[in-house]
């Protein structure tokens, strides 16, 4: 965790309801369960709606996985590539999920979806919002992996202003309650190496989609 000279660690406040927890995720081996769940559910390039195919690599861990066809953005219970369930979410997803929500000040976060997306350079996620799940109550918890990236954090208006934001491995954005549907992006990611996951950078998003 990174902390300041004081010994405190860093949480940098993007707006009410939003923070940066600067080096939340360090020293979990977030990312061989990762690799794990890739295995059995391998990371897709998924179709948008209209037919192109999305930069960024996809799978799932948890009850629900996100995914996206022609038919449409949604939650399902079963990976479309393989006929079965998403793997389960590992304890420590869970655990460290929990606790940033916690930290952020939204107390009993139980996410029953956690979307993995991967990045190689030349890759961006475009502004959105995440408006798929069931209902807005518990906010968005987002670990960055590898490769930094430059997050975009903006209103609640795709024309408000936005912010960029260097992530870099090890930390945690949570939004929730008023940022809860803000909108947001990474910019196309630059060419690197990282030690935990090569040249790539790896983000894992953990929701509540479903009814509670
Ligand atoms: C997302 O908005 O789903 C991903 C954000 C990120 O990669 O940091
Ligand atoms: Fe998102």
């Amino acid at each position: 965790m990174e902390t300041d000279l004081f010994g405190n660690r860093r949480d940098e406040p993007l707006a009410d309801g939003a923070m940066i927890l600067r080096g939340f995720a360090l020293d979990r081996d977030l990312v061989g369960l990762v690799a794990a769940i890739a295995h059995a559910a391998p990371f897709r390039q998924m179709l948008t709606p209209g037919g192109k195919k999305i930069g960024v690599e996809m799978t799932n861990c948890g009850p629900l996985g996100w995914i996206s066809d022609r038919r449409g953005y949604r939650y399902e219970t079963l990976d479309p590539l393989t006929g079965k369930a998403w793997p389960a979410m590992p304890q420590a997803f869970l655990a460290l999920a929990r606790q940033a929500a916690g930290h952020a000040g939204f107390a009993d976060f139980t996410p029953d979806a956690c979307l993995i997306n991967r990045y190689a350079p030349g890759v961006k996620m475009g502004l959105h919002q995440d408006r798929d799940e069931a209902g807005f109550d518990a906010p968005i918890v987002s670990v960055s992996l590898g490769l930094p990236a430059v997050f975009q954090f903006g209103g609640l208006d795709r024309k408000d202003a936005v912010r960029r934001h260097e992530l870099r491995h090890g930390d945690v954005v949570v939004w929730g309650g008023p940022a809860r549907l803000a909108w947001h992006g990474i910019l196309t990611l630059k060419p690197g190496a990282h030690p935990a996951t090569g040249q790539t950078r790896i983000n894992l998003t953990f929701r509540q989609a479903g009814q509670r």
